[in-house]
């Protein structure tokens, strides 16, 4: 085990690990250091500087993100430099973008609107200048308004790291950088999968998904942990619900195992099937060949199986029946569907669909 070594951080004594950033040590133990374009899971890019703190003897104000620490370093996360630093560098990003919060999806969940709060700041000393980019509305399922892009570059880092899609990084230079596709092509052009991963890490509203748009407010919306219904990997999300309808999901990255916070297009995309009205709540039975089905009870669906199943097993054995299970169950699910497969009818034919 490798040896602890102390530092300080506004004046309280933190025993840590070597090769800690000094924003972990201050975190471990309560200490807020802002950040936007820190994402846990991905390189620390130091991009924002927002999480800028002093350093006893360092030349300069350093970022807390990606500084490792040196035993005996004396932090200091609160004088009057650091926080003139952090509200200089919240200004800027307010006036380079068009951050009109009125009609922002992401209003109330905004990582820079609230550290615009958290700074006291009630408007940026500097001139707006909008870059006036066209909305990406090119897709039903994410939008893209690079004018509230702070250039974090967290959905970059997300979709090559995280998920490897390789689709997003910067383009340009200098004042005319931007994020998006090779080529400047908009989404649905580009070779996007559209797993939203992009979305589900931008702290401000330049992405953001379109069917949650005006969907709920984030105050409005009920949260709920499940698992995903598409395939057997059990990835973890949070259903955003309003008036018992999703408005969307998220990856939940609290719980970790299996999917750590990342989905992929289905899951955070398909769940229009919940409250579809074509979704089947009830069982339906076809009496005689070439007659309509007819809506029946479950008593009623269980005994009419149990029948026809009992018959031809009598008639012809338990291996002239198979049955078929779907990944879309849970593990749970299949594991009862086997043991009723092998136990009650007595046969191993027995499958399920891996996939879909
Ligand atoms: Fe540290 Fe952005 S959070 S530089």
């Amino acid at each position: 085990m490798e040896n602890k070594i102390t530092i300080t951080i506004d004046g309280q004594e933190v025993l840590a690990n070597p090769g800690q950033t000094i924003l972990e040590c201050a975190r471990s133990v309560g200490i807020f250091i802002p950040t936007l374009c820190h994402y846990s899971k991905t390189t620390n890019v130091g991009a924002c500087r927002v999480c800028v703190v002093e350093v006893e003897n360092a030349r300069s104000l350093v970022a807390a993100c990606c500084m490792p620490i040196n035993s005996n370093m004396v932090i200091r996360t609160n004088t009057e430099a650091v926080r003139n630093a952090q509200k200089m560098i919240i200004e800027l990003m307010w006036s380079s973008g068009d951050h009109n919060c009125l009609t922002c999806e992401q209003n109330g969940q905004c990582e820079l609107q609230n550290l615009v709060y958290w700074l006291k700041i009630d408007k940026p000393r500097f001139e707006i200048e909008a870059p006036g980019y066209a909305l990406d509305n090119s897709n039903s399922m994410i939008q893209r308004d690079l004018n509230k892009c702070i250039l974090c570059g967290r959905c970059i880092r997300a979709c090559n790291e995280i998920q490897v899609n390789e689709v997003l990084d910067f383009s340009m230079r200098g004042s005319y950088v931007k994020v998006g596709p090779a080529f400047d092509e908009d989404y649905i052009s580009s070779s996007c999968v559209f797993c939203g991963e992009c979305a589900q890490v931008c702290p401000t509203g330049a992405i953001t998904f379109k069917q949650a748009k005006f969907a709920g407010r984030p105050w409005d919306l009920n949260k709920v942990r499940t698992t995903c219904t598409y395939c057997g990997v059990g990835c973890q999300m949070d259903l955003f619900t309003k008036d018992n309808k999703i408005v969307k999901v998220m990856g939940n990255r609290e719980y970790g195992q299996p999917n750590e916070g990342s989905l992929c297009v289905k899951g955070r995309f398909g769940m229009d099937f919940v409250a579809h009205p074509d979704r089947l709540k009830k069982p339906l039975i076809r009496y005689k060949k070439n007659e309509d089905f007819k809506e029946a009870s479950w008593d009623e669906a269980f005994t009419f199986i149990a029948d026809k199943l009992s018959k031809i097993k009598k008639e012809n054995g338990a291996d002239s029946i198979a049955g078929l299970s779907s990944a879309r169950c849970t593990n749970e699910e299949n594991y009862l569907f086997q043991k009723f497969m092998r136990a009650a009818i007595g046969t191993n034919n027995v499958d399920h669909c891996a996939r879909l």
